[in-house]
Parts: C-alpha cells; structure tokens; sequence
C-alpha cells in the first residue's frame, strides 16, 4: 500500500475529517499499522517527539480519547499534559480563549481539544501556533474516532473499499456518525445510517450516505455501528421512551447475523442501544476500537507534527544563506 501514498504533505491540523483527502487518510493509517507494531514489544516507547509538548484540554468528559491521546504522546516520548474544564479555571469563569492563550505560554507543539461547542477547534487554532486536534466538538466532528474506527475495520476485514457499515441510533446527536460517514466514503466504503424519524437529522446523505429509519437495513451490512443515546445532550424527548427505543432499534443476537462484526465507540448504555450479550460476543470489536485508538492518534500525532511550520527566525536565517 505505501507505494500508493502521493507525496502530499500531512496536514497542520486535524479539525474535520471534510478537511482530508483520500491520501490523508490512507497515510495516517499506514503510520497507525507501523506504529502498531511497537505496540506489541515489551519496551513500548519510541523517541519519535521527544522534546515536544502535547497539550490535552477537555471541556467535555472522556474516557477513552483523553487516555489514549495521554498514552498516545507518552509512547511517543512527548511531554504531555491534560487540563480538564472541571477542576480548573474554566470553573472560575475563565474563557476558552484566555485558556488557550494562558497553555500557549508554555509553546505546545499540539494542543487536543474537546469542547461542547461546534467549531471550538477552529477557533483555537486561530489564537495558538500550536498544531490543534478536534477530539470531539459538540454534535460535528470527531476526526481519530473516525480514522481509528476505519483503521479497526481494516483490520479486521482486510478490506475497506466496497464494505458496507450501517451507523444505527442517535445519529442527529452524534459526531461520531458525521465523521464517520465522511471517512467511510473517502475510503470507498458504503455507509447506511439508520435511526428513528426524530434521531435522523435533515440532510444527512448530503454527506454521503444512504438512510433508514427501518432497523431491518441493517442485515444488509458488513458491520453494525452503534450508537449511544446521548442523553446529555437532548433537550426535549426525541423517543417516546428508551425501553420502546430499545425494542424497536436496539441491537440484540436476533438482528446480528453470522459473519457481522459490531462497533460502538463508546461509552455503551448496554441494554439500551446494544444488548449485553452482543456487547460480549466475538462479533463485537469495541475493545478492538479502543486499541486501534491508541495506533491512530500517535499517528495523527506524529502525522500533524511531521510539517511543522519554519519558524520566523530559522526563516531568516534560510532566506540569509540563500
Ligand atoms: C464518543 C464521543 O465522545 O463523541 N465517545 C468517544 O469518544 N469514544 C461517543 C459518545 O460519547 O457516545
């Protein structure tokens, strides 16, 4: 596959995956699978970034992403450190700017950022040099979920062109199934989401998938993707209630057929979206998942740090001996 990759840059942020090319994708995974490999020996770090800073700044809260990005720079040899909104100065009423503007004092290589706030990442990067990865913002984007849920297909199908994935549940609510479609459909695979009337937000195929709200679309598919009910963010009741949500999309034994896998990112209201024993089959790879996460954002780690910008003063210099 290497000699497939075109000489194209990598890229200085990773805000959306609608900002990615096809070779974007494909090289940030080829880095996951090299990388991978030292996962597995007993001595795990590579000096890769050693000397550089990664900054983790959560306002919303997480298990997975922030540990794996934290682990991620680790096995890196990067410096990293993680801010969470709850327990610091985001609770004495500081700003996001004056937040970023405060960690960009310390001259981070990569600032990480969640936050409720669809474009949150955008921004930051306008007030920091620092490189910036979207781990989440609000109801938009969710980039290495994305890229380490494809990376994971890869794996366990030897494939991604032409596998056919259906995204069920609460799809209006969920960055993952808008960075996930958009993934999907760089690689050449096919994506059906499928949710209730209320949980299918208006326009969705736009970016590039089929719809359903029949749960019976979903035999069609190589993998199962579920979705979490998020709770957190509904305002209003979007399902008459979760017990008649789970009976009608709910993933039990009876709607997976032989030979489908089942993801879900994370984290799993089991018995609500997923049934417990399809959660603990052999068809499920969400620790899988989980593990390719750990590949895939020391990858896009190393990915948006391997052009880092000449800075004022090394331009100068350049620009003196030429
Ligand atoms: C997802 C998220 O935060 O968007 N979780 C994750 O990153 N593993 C999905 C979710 O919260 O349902």
């Amino acid at each position: 596959m290497g000699e497939l990759l075109p000489p194209s840059p990598p890229r200085r942020h990773l805000l959306s995956v609608g900002d990615l090319e096809r070779e974007d994708v494909e090289r940030i995974l080829a880095t996951a699978r090299s990388l991978a490999g030292s996962l597995g020996r007993e001595l795990k770090k590579l000096p890769t970034l050693r000397g550089r800073t990664v900054v983790n700044v959560f306002y919303e809260s997480s298990t997975r992403t922030l540990s794996s990005f934290e682990l991620a720079a680790k096995r890196l040899s990067a410096d990293t450190m993680s801010i969470r909104a709850s327990g610091s100065s985001v609770d004495k009423g500081e700003s996001l700017k004056d937040t970023i503007l405060t960690l960009s004092a310390y001259d981070p290589d990569v600032i990480v950022i969640r936050h409720p706030s669809i474009g949150a990442p955008r921004l930051v990067a306008r007030w920091t040099d620092a490189h910036v990865v979207n781990a989440g913002d609000g109801k938009n984007q969710h980039p290495t979920q994305a890229l380490l849920d494809v990376y994971a297909m890869q794996e366990a199908f030897g494939r991604l062109e032409g596998l056919h994935v259906a995204i069920v549940g609460d799809v209006l609510h969920s960055r993952v199934a808008r960075s996930l479609v958009q993934a999907l459909g760089l690689v050449g695979a096919r994506a059906t989401v499928v949710a209730p009337p209320t949980l299918l937000p208006p326009g969705i195929d736009a970016l590039g998938c089929e719809t359903s709200t029949d749960i019976s679309a979903i035999s069609a598919a190589d993998v199962v993707y579920v979705l979490r009910m998020q709770r957190e963010r509904m305002e209003e009741a979007y399902v008459p209630s979760l017990r008649e949500y789970t009976a009608l999309y709910g993933i039990t034994p009876e709607r997976v057929r032989p030979g489908q896998a089942v993801m879900h990112p994370g984290p799993m209201n089991r018995g609500v979206e997923i049934d417990p024993r399809v959660a603990d089959s052999d068809a499920a790879l969400v620790i899988d998942q989980v593990r390719a996460g750990l590949a895939v954002r020391m990858a896009v780690l190393y990915d948006v740090l391997t052009v880092a910008p000449v800075a004022p003063v090394a331009r100068g210099v350049a620009e003196a001996v030429a």
